[in-house]
């Protein structure tokens, strides 16, 4: 395991949750229109999970003897509810992909494998909750339709 390598990498995934703290906080702001009620407090709950990750890999990376990054990525955003989730799912996508690079890297130290998996699984779960949520209904109604036709 290299020490420096896999705390870059840790930096990386600490660059991608400060991001997503401010790209779903601002999306918490700025979504208009009748779903609001209900988006504004998700996408405020996923800033609130970014948070949550962020300080967790902070930490971690104090803990092996680094400094945690205080930058972040460029930040995403739109006025279109249907683009914010488009850009939710591209997020929770490239977290599974960095976490999983995070992985690779400390194999060899069971506990660190343990602490990147649990980050891991909720980031996999946002992306199964996003897909199922972007799926396109009609496409969703036609193969319960033809599935039904098979069985009737
Ligand atoms: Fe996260």
């Amino acid at each position: 395991m290299d020490k420096s390598k896999l705390i870059d990498k840790l930096n990386e995934c600490l660059r991608h949750e400060w991001t997503g703290v401010a790209q779903y906080a601002q999306a918490g702001f700025v979504v208009a229109g009748l779903w609001r009620e209900v988006y504004s407090d998700k996408f405020f709950d996923s800033a609130k999970e970014s948070f949550g990750h962020a300080k967790l890999v902070g930490e971690k990376i104090v803990a092996m003897g680094g400094v945690p990054s205080v930058e972040r990525n460029p930040v995403k955003q739109s006025d279109d509810l249907q683009e914010l989730l488009k850009m939710a799912l591209e997020f929770e996508s490239k977290a599974v992909k960095v976490y999983s690079e995070a992985l690779e890297l400390a194999e060899g130290d069971r506990a660190l494998i343990v602490f990147l998996e649990d980050i891991l699984k909720e980031e996999q779960e946002g992306v199964d909750e996003l897909t199922r949520i972007l799926r396109d209904p009609k496409a969703v109604a036609a193969s319960i339709g033809s599935s039904a036709t098979k069985v009737g």
